[in-house]
């Protein structure tokens, strides 16, 4: 199937929330959205033949690193190698800004997440204790980056 990144545009968010919130337990508001995009953060959507959005990511280049804000892959669309493809491009990315890492946050308990990150080389960094809002309280983030001045000195 095909799965082709464009630049997130605001006519998109309605259709982005929407699986955002079909994805996680606590989403992202569509004005969360709204003012990333807003704080020129770097947003792709990724569509199938028919511009159909299956998946997108936003993430922040702050000087050399690149921080991954949100990755989200449309729930019935989700085990099918599109999470993968997605951080194919964010390194691509992040290469094509001569950035050195890039860093993210997870949820302790979203362990498949971790998998693809892990995947990828990916190391824990760091725990931020109740970083984010849970059903019971509140929730560790997993504070994770992956090297890619390493990457790049085992690709040479
Ligand atoms: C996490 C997420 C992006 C993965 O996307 P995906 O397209 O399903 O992932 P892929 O098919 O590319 O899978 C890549 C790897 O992730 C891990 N993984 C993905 N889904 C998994 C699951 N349900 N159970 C266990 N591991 C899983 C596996 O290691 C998998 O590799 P494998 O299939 O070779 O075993 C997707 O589940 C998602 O959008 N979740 C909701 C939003 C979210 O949690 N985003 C991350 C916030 S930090």
């Amino acid at each position: 199937m095909m799965f082709l990144p464009r630049v997130m545009l605001a006519e998109d968010l309605a259709n982005v929330h929407a699986i955002e919130s079909a994805a996680n337990q606590f989403p992202w508001s569509q004005k969360n959205f709204a003012d990333s995009l807003d704080a020129g953060h770097y947003a792709w959507v990724f569509c199938d033949a028919f511009d159909v959005i299956i998946a997108y990511t936003v993430v922040q280049l702050v000087v050399d690193e690149v921080h991954l804000l949100n990755l989200c892959v449309s729930p019935d669309m989700q085990r099918q190698g599109y999470g993968r493809r997605i951080l194919d491009h964010v390194i691509d990315f992040a290469h094509s800004r001569a950035a050195v890492i890039i860093v993210l946050e997870v949820r302790e308990s979203n362990h498949r997440a971790q998998a693809l990150y892990e995947q990828f080389g990916f190391n824990e960094m760091s725990v931020r204790p109740g970083y984010y809002p849970a059903e019971n309280g509140r929730e560790d983030a997993i504070l994770m980056g992956l090297d890619l001045s390493m990457l790049s000195m085992f690709s040479t």
